[in-house]
Order: structure tokens, then sequence, then C-alpha cells
């Protein structure tokens, strides 16, 4: 079977990290082209991993005969902008968070995507794959615990990472849109319902310099489904110990818990300090897997001409309530959708 010939744009944190799973990790898939602003990014990836075509311009990637898809691992304003060219070119289309950088951006994005109904379009929102993620969706689904109506959300970034957090602050769009998205995503996704309103609250308690962006290192908000399910979320940016993702999700007939305590796998250490779990310390180790099976669900997709379930609706409405979120904290009071 011919491979789906792959391009990606961004070799940045997470781009590589795709980068190298399309190129070795699925089998389907072959990384034919690289594109990056950073000469020295395309050029070392291209001589390590013997990649042929290397671009420092999008469009030109794009116009290569040879692509079937490309990956957009860009900074987030350029979603839109490289998800138009991409689709407009006759490429299959992987985006990750967020589809644009505010709602009107992502209902552009969704008006495109629905003019070209047979290229697969998918948006990376990898919680969703991730095997235990997946596994309390299948529960959920067989009844295991009835309809659920609470879920609770934690998600923290370790304390090691602050100093990219606050450089990139100016541009992250807060802490809601940047990491709460998530967390917005899977109680979408596991309550099956929308959001109605949403309350938040936070500050900068630990690093002030957030407050300069009018961000919070550490945030809650409270949110009312239209079905009248309840989520509750923590966001923090300065876990001491590692990266912390936890989620409950309740229901009638009993809960599910996705990881209570953030181990990095199921080895013990007994020495001089005490009886240790090491913690997984960042977004990319935690969710290995999740980021490799949701590019095989792209590529899949290709081969088969299946949709992924993820839309770029569900893309509008994470970046919606993230927004709505912000907008409560800010002006400290409910905000409805
Ligand atoms: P980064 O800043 O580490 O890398 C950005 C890359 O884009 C660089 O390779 C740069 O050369 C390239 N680039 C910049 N401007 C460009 C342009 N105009 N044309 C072509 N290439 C350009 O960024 P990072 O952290 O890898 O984030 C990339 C995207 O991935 C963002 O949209 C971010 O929201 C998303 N992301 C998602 C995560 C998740 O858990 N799903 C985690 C981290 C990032």
């Amino acid at each position: 079977m011919e491979k789906i010939k792959t391009g990606i744009v961004g070799l940045g944190r997470l781009g590589k990290l795709h980068a190298h799973n399309i190129a070795f990790n699925i089998p389907y898939a072959e990384l034919l082209a690289v594109c990056g602003v950073v000469p020295e990014e395309v050029v070392t990836v291209q001589k390590e991993w013997g990649i042929p075509y290397g671009y420092s311009d999008f469009g030109e990637m794009i116009q290569n005969k040879e692509l079937d898809a490309v990956a957009i691992l860009s900074p987030s304003p350029f979603h839109v902008e490289h998800i138009q060219m991409a689709l407009e070119a006759g490429l299959h289309v992987f985006v990750d968070k967020p589809l644009g950088i505010n709602v009107e951006e992502c209902l552009k994005a969704e008006e495109i995507v629905a003019k070209h109904p047979d290229q697969v379009f998918m948006i990376g929102f990898m919680r969703r794959y991730d095997p235990s993620y997946k596994y309390a969706k299948q529960m959920i689904e067989q009844g295991k615990i009835g309809k659920p109506f609470l879920i609770k959300l934690t998600s923290c970034d370790p304390e090691n990472t602050i100093e990219g957090a606050i450089r990139f602050g100016a541009s992250s769009g807060g802490l809601f849109i940047d990491m709460t998205v998530h967390d917005i995503d899977l109680a979408r996704w596991y309550l099956q319902d929308e959001v109605e309103e949403v309350y938040a609250i936070g500050g900068s308690y630990v690093h002030k310099e957030f407050e300069e962006y009018k961000d919070a290192d550490n945030a809650l908000a409270l949110m009312r489904f239209k079905n009248n399910g309840m989520a509750m979320f923590h966001s923090g940016r300065n876990a001491a110990h590692g990266y912390q993702v936890e989620t409950e999700i309740v229901g009638p007939l009993g809960s599910l818990r996705i990881a209570a305590e953030p181990y990095k796998n199921l080895c013990t250490i007994f020495d001089q300090n005490g009886v240790v779990k090491e913690c997984s310390q960042s977004f990319q180790e935690r969710f290995a897997e999740a980021y490799l099976e949701e590019m095989k669900e792209f590529v899949q997709c290709i081969v088969t001409g299946n949709k992924p379930d993820i839309t770029a609706h569900d893309g509008t409405m994470n970046t919606q309530v993230a927004f709505s979120a912000t907008q409560s904290f800010h002006e400290k009071r409910a905000v409805k959708l």
C-alpha cells in the first residue's frame, strides 16, 4: 500500500515530536517534507532523519505535488491561514489545538473545512486518544457509572517549566485558553453536552509576573452545562513535583478516576529518600502515547475514508468556553455562553 506522504509545519516543542512519530512510528505514513522559520531546525531534522524536502515557507511546501497531507504545528496565530492554504491546495489537514486564537477565527476555520468535505480534517486534542481516557469513555458508553453528571479536572504544569511559561505569557492567551482548554474538551466529551454558564476565579499566587498579562498562575472554574451537568476545574503552572493531570467523572452508579496520582510508571524506588514513586515531568512524557495515537487516527482516516470523531466545531466550542472563563475571571462575575 502507498504510504500517506505527509509534510509538517512547525518543528518546535510539539512539532518535532509529531514529526518523529510520522517519520518512524506510523506504518502507513511517510514524512516527506518539513517546514519551519528557523533554518537550523529544518536542516537538522532533514539531515538526521533523511527527510527529502525542507522549506522555510509554508506556501512553497504545499505546492509540492507529491504531498497528500500536512500536519500544522506552527504557532497558534498561523493556524487558520495554514488550514485554508492547505485545504485549498487539496491536502488532508491535521492541526493541533487551538483551531484559531479567537471564536471568530474558529468560525472562519469551520467554514473553510465545510467547503472541503472530501478531505480529512482533524484537530488535535490528544487526551481523547490517551489509553486511560479512551478506556474511561468506553466505560461510560457501556453504562458502568450511569449517565455522568459531574466531572472534576486538575491540570498542573511543573514549576521547572515556569520560565518558558512566563516568556510565553504575552502571547499564550492566558491560563484558560492555553491549558484549561484540554480539560474543557474532556468535560464536553464525557458529559456529551455544552456549557451554559461559567464562573472563574484565580490569581498570581506564586509568580507575580503573570499579573502583567492579566493572567493567573492558578485558577479555578465552575461550569454548569445545558442539561444541568457540573464541571470543576483547577489549572496551575507551578506543581513542585512534576506534571499532574487528573480527572474524576461521577455518575449515579459510580465514578471513574484517571491518574489520581501522576505516576511516571509502575516502578517504586526504595532508597535514602524513602519509598518513592517518580512523577511525569512534562506533557510530552505523560501523553506520548496519546500524541502517537491521534496521528495514527488521522492517517487511518485518510486511508479508510472515515471521518475523525472530533470535529472543527469541537475546536470552536472549546475556544468559546475558554474565552468565557477568561472573561469571568477578568470581570469577577458569572458569564453565560
Ligand atoms: P514552538 O514555538 O516550540 O515552535 C513553533 C514552530 O513553528 C517553530 O519550528 C517555528 O520555526 C515554526 N514557525 C513559526 N512561525 C512560522 C511560520 N510563519 N511559518 C512556518 N513555521 C513557523 O511551538 P509549540 O510549543 O511546538 O506549539 C506549536 C502549536 O502546538 C501551538 O499551536 C500550540 O498551541 C500547540 N501545542 C499543543 C500542545 C498539546 O498538548 N496539544 C502542547 C504544546 C503546543
